[in-house]
C-alpha cells in the first residue's frame, strides 16, 4: 500500500486509506486523472477569459461550448450567412464569438476596421498558423496561404501575370472562345430542358483558367465527368468544416466524420497538380528551335505558371514538384470557384429582376452589334459592369475574410484585440449593412452604381480585397464575366427551374451553390410568363432608397489606353 501511495503522491492521502487496500491505486490515478483535467478545462478557461477582446459586443452562447452551437446549426442549414446578418443586425456591427479549443472571433462589418486591418497594420494581420493549418492540406504555401517571405516572392512574380500585352495577345482570345463555347452549349439545349447554370459556368471558368494559368486545355465544357472536378469541390467543403469542428484532426487521422474521404480527395489533387506540373516542366524543356515551336509550348509560357518557371529559371533556381502542386491548386482556386460564382449569382439575380435583364440585353446589343463581344467593348459595358458590382455586393465570392492578431492591438471603432485573435471582416453583412447602403441594402439594384458620384472605397466594398494583398485577377474576372455576359444574354435568358427558397449559399469558404442553379434555357425573345417570376422580393429584400447618388464611371473599367486589342486575333483558331 505504501508504495502504492508513494507512486501516486500525497495529494490524495486521506481518501484512499479509506478505500481500502485493493483499490487505492485505481481509484486514485483515475481521481489524479480527472483532478488535471478539471485544472486544465478551469485554466484554459481562466485564460480565456483574460484574452477575452473587449470593447466588442459579445455574441451570446453557451458556458462551455460558446457560439458552436448555433454556428453549426446555422452551417447544417446553409444559412451562416444570413445568421451572422441577423446577429450584427441585433447585437452591432462589431462582435466577439467564442468556438471551443480556439482563439476569440472579433467579426467586424466597419470599413475603418478592414482599412486598419488591411493596410495600416498589415504587418501586424497576417493569415497565421490557425488559418493556414487548417488549408495546408489544400493550399499547401501558395499565395493564398502564405506569409511573410513565401508570401512576398509570390506576389511578386504573380503581379507581373496581367500585363497589358498578355491580355490583348492571349488572355482575351481564351476567355472568348470558351464564353463561344460556352454559348454554343446552351444553344443547343433543347425546350424544358434543365441545365445547372452553377455548374456549367465552373467549367467555363475551369477552362479558362486551366489554358490561361497553365497552358492546359482541361476540356470541361465537352466532358464534365472528370473525378477532379468532384474532389475539388469535396476537398474545399472539408475544408471550411474545420473552421467550425474544433476537433477536425482526430477525425482526419482516424478517417471518420467529414474527414472520412479526406485522403481520398486530397491525393486526387496532388496527383493532378503535379501531372500537371511536369506536363509545365517538359513543355518548357522541350527544343524551341523556330521552326518547330509546338503550340503547347507557347501557351505553356505564356501561362502563370511558366512566367514562374521562366522567372526561377533566370534566378538559376530550380522551382520543386510540392511549390508547383501548390502554385497550380491556388491558381486553379483562386481562377475557377470566384468567378463562377459570381457569374451564376449574377444570372441568378437577373432571372429574379427581368427588367434589369432586360437592361443590360439592350446594353449589349447597343455596344456590341451584330458581330459579338470585343475587347474594346468591355469598358462600353457601363449597366453589365453595375450588374456585376452589385451581384458581388449581395453575393461577393469571399463572404468573410480573416486575419490573425499577431500582437495586441486596438481598432478604430475602439474594440480591444488581444495577440492570437482571429479578426474576421464580414463582407457579407457588409453588403446588406443599411449604414454603408442605405436602406434598400437588400435590394438588387444596379442603377445604385451608375448613380454614385465615385465608387465606394475598397473598405467599404472589399469583394477584392484591399491593400497589399488586394486580388490579382480582378481584371481578370470582369473581362471573363463581361464577356460571358455579352456572349449569351443578347439571344439567350433563363427561367428558374427550381423554388427560389432552393437557391441558396453552400457552406464553404467561397459562396458556392449549396443545390446548383438549375434553369431552363429560352431565346431572350419568347414572352415571359407571370409565373416564371418567383417573388423577387425573398430574393433581395424590401426595398427602399439608396443614400448613394452621382455617376459611375466605372472603377473596373479596362484601361482605355490598354483597351485597343485586335480582338479577333490569330490565337481564336488554334486547338482548345
Ligand atoms: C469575381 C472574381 C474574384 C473575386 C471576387 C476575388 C476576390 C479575392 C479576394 C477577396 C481575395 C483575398 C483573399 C484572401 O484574403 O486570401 C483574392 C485574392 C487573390 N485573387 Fe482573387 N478574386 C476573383 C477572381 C480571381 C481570379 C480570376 C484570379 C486569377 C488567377 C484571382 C487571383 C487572386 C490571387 C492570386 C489572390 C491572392 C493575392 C494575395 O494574397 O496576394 N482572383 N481574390
Amino acid at each position: 500500500m505504501l508504495a502504492s501511495l508513494l507512486r501516486v503522491g500525497d495529494g490524495g492521502l486521506k481518501v484512499t486509506s479509506l478505500m481500502g487496500t485493493v483499490s487505492v491505486g485505481r481509484f486514485k490515478t483515475a481521481h489524479m486523472a480527472a483532478l488535471a483535467t478539471a485544472t486544465a478545462v478551469l485554466y484554459s478557461m481562466w485564460k480565456r477569459w483574460r484574452d477575452r477582446p473587449q470593447g466588442a459586443v459579445f455574441m451570446p452562447g453557451h458556458w462551455l461550448l460558446g457560439n458552436l452551437p448555433e454556428f453549426l446549426q446555422a452551417s447544417w442549414r446553409k444559412e451562416q450567412l444570413d445568421f451572422l446578418c441577423e446577429q450584427h443586425r441585433h447585437l452591432g456591427r462589431t462582435l466577439a464569438m467564442k468556438f471551443p479549443f480556439t482563439s476569440w472571433w472579433v467579426v467586424t462589418t466597419r470599413p475603418e476596421n478592414v482599412e486598419h486591418i488591411l493596410v495600416s497594420n498589415f504587418a501586424n494581420y497576417p493569415k497565421g498558423p490557425w488559418w493556414q493549418s487548417k488549408l495546408f492540406d489544400l493550399l499547401g504555401n501558395g499565395i493564398f496561404n502564405a506569409d511573410g517571405q513565401a508570401w512576398h516572392q509570390q506576389r511578386k512574380t504573380a503581379s507581373r501575370m496581367f500585363t497589358a500585352n498578355l491580355f490583348k495577345e492571349h488572355i482575351w482570345v481564351v476567355v472568348r472562345r470558351n464564353a463561344r463555347k460556352l454559348r454554343d452549349l446552351l444553344e443547343s439545349t433543347k425546350p424544358g430542358q434543365q441545365v445547372d447554370i452553377f455548374n456549367l459556368m465552373n467549367r467555363f471558368t475551369l477552362d479558362t483558367i486551366g489554358e490561361i494559368g497553365f497552358g492546359k486545355c482541361i476540356g470541361s465544357l465537352e466532358d464534365p465527368s472528370s473525378p477532379f472536378l468532384q474532389s475539388f469541390d469535396k476537398a474545399q467543403q472539408i475544408a471550411f468544416q474545420r473552421f467550425v469542428l474544433p476537433v477536425w484532426r482526430p477525425l482526419r487521422w482516424l478517417g471518420i466524420g467529414h474527414e472520412r474521404e479526406t485522403r481520398k480527395h486530397f491525393q486526387l489533387l496532388d496527383e493532378y497538380s503535379h501531372s500537371v506540373a511536369q506536363d509545365l516542366r517538359k513543355g518548357l524543356s522541350r527544343d524551341t528551335g523556330r521552326a518547330g515551336i509546338a503550340w503547347e509550348d507557347i501557351e505553356t509560357r505564356k501561362s502563370f505558371i511558366g512566367l514562374f518557371l521562366q522567372d526561377a529559371k533566370k534566378r538559376g533556381q530550380e522551382l520543386s514538384d510540392d511549390y508547383l502542386r501548390d502554385l497550380v491548386l491556388n491558381f486553379l482556386i483562386a481562377g475557377r470557384d470566384t468567378t463562377a460564382q459570381a457569374l451564376s449569382w449574377a444570372i441568378y439575380l437577373l432571372c429574379m429582376n427581368p427588367e434589369c435583364e432586360a437592361k443590360a440585353r439592350r446594353e449589349i446589343r447597343d455596344v456590341c452589334g451584330v458581330r459579338g463581344p470585343a475587347y474594346d467593348d468591355m469598358s462600353r459595358l457601363r449597366y453589365v459592369q453595375a450588374v456585376l458590382s452589385e451581384t458581388l455586393r449581395l453575393f461577393p465570392s469571399v463572404p468573410l475574410d480573416a486575419k490573425y492578431a499577431q500582437s495586441d492591438d486596438v481598432l478604430p471603432d475602439g474594440t480591444v484585440v488581444p495577440r492570437g485573435t482571429t479578426v474576421f471582416y464580414n463582407l457579407y453583412s457588409m453588403g446588406r449593412d443599411h449604414a454603408i447602403w442605405g436602406e434598400d441594402a437588400e435590394v438588387f439594384r444596379p442603377e445604385r452604381w451608375l448613380e454614385m458620384e465615385s465608387p465606394p472605397s475598397n473598405y467599404a466594398y472589399p469583394v477584392f480585397n484591399a491593400g497589399p494583398r488586394e486580388c490579382l485577377g480582378r481584371r481578370l474576372a470582369i473581362v471573363e464575366m463581361k464577356t460571358c455576359l455579352a456572349m449569351i444574354l443578347p439571344e439567350l435568358s433563363f427561367r428558374l427551374a427550381i423554388p427560389v427558397d432552393q437557391v441558396m449559399p453552400d457552406a464553404q469558404l467561397t459562396i458556392g451553390m449549396s443545390r446548383g442553379l438549375p434553369c431552363t434555357v429560352v431565346r431572350a425573345s419568347e414572352p415571359r410568363e407571370v409565373d416564371d417570376l418567383a417573388s423577387t422580393a425573398s430574393a433581395v429584400g424590401q426595398s427602399g432608397k439608396a443614400t448613394s447618388s452621382g455617376s459611375c464611371t466605372s472603377e473596373f473599367a479596362v484601361d482605355e489606353e490598354e483597351d485597343n486589342a485586335d480582338s479577333d486575333g490569330q490565337e481564336e483558331e488554334k486547338p482548345c
